[in-house]
């Protein structure tokens, strides 16, 4: 069966084209911003909190079509207004690197700013995808995050996940489906 990671990366084929705009959330190791550049999108924005792991996946990623920045993606909006296109597939894998005992784990309030954020810069008919882990930290992001898009009125939502092991990561595939008015987005963040 394949993993929820490479799900992901099925479900995002069908937002991506060669002037794709996209978005790792969390860049970690450059799987995720790696497959984005393997299908040929024409830029890719990735967010690292950690250096090494930063240095590591820009040293292996480094390309024209590639921007990776060294902060929180809770900043996220500020790149995407100034970058002044609008994404057309983006990816957040939360938790931590597991091969990186330097690395930090994502968090519930940062990581809401952060898919929000997104959502809002991204185009209609644009695709996020969302693996979370089951640990203390990952249930809270999911409910936080979950309540939040659940309250917005301009997703079409779809959730996979291991019937047989309750703990596995869970995948929520989101596709942007009209765009939102303020008053419509149903949570206040900033
Ligand atoms: C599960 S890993 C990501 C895997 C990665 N997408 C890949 O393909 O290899 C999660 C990553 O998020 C990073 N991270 C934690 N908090 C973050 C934040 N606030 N902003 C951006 N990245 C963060 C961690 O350091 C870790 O490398």
């Amino acid at each position: 069966m394949k993993s929820m990671s490479e799900l992901s990366h099925e479900f995002l084929k069908g937002a991506l084209h060669r002037q794709a705009f996209c978005v790792d959330g969390t860049l970690g190791s450059g799987r995720d911003s790696a497959f984005f550049l393997e299908q040929g999108a024409d830029l890719v924005y990735a967010y690292e909190v950690c250096e090494e792991l930063y240095e590591q996946s820009c040293e292996k990623l480094a390309s024209p079509h590639f921007h990776a920045f060294l902060k929180s993606h809770e900043f996220a909006g500020e790149d995407l207004e100034a970058a002044g296109r609008c994404v057309d597939a983006a990816v957040f894998n939360f938790g931590f690197d597991p091969r990186t005992i330097a690395g930090s784990c994502t968090k519930a309030e940062s990581s809401l700013k952060a898919v929000l954020a997104v959502l809002d810069a991204m185009k209609i008919r644009g695709r996020m995808s969302l693996v979370f882990y089951m640990h203390e930290e990952g249930q809270k992001e999911y409910r936080l995050i979950m309540d939040a898009i659940n309250c917005r009125q301009d997703t079409d939502l779809l959730e996979c996940r291991r019937c047989d092991h309750p703990g596995a990561p869970i995948l929520v595939c989101v596709e942007k489906k009209k765009a939102v008015q303020p008053s419509e987005k149903g949570v206040k963040w900033n």
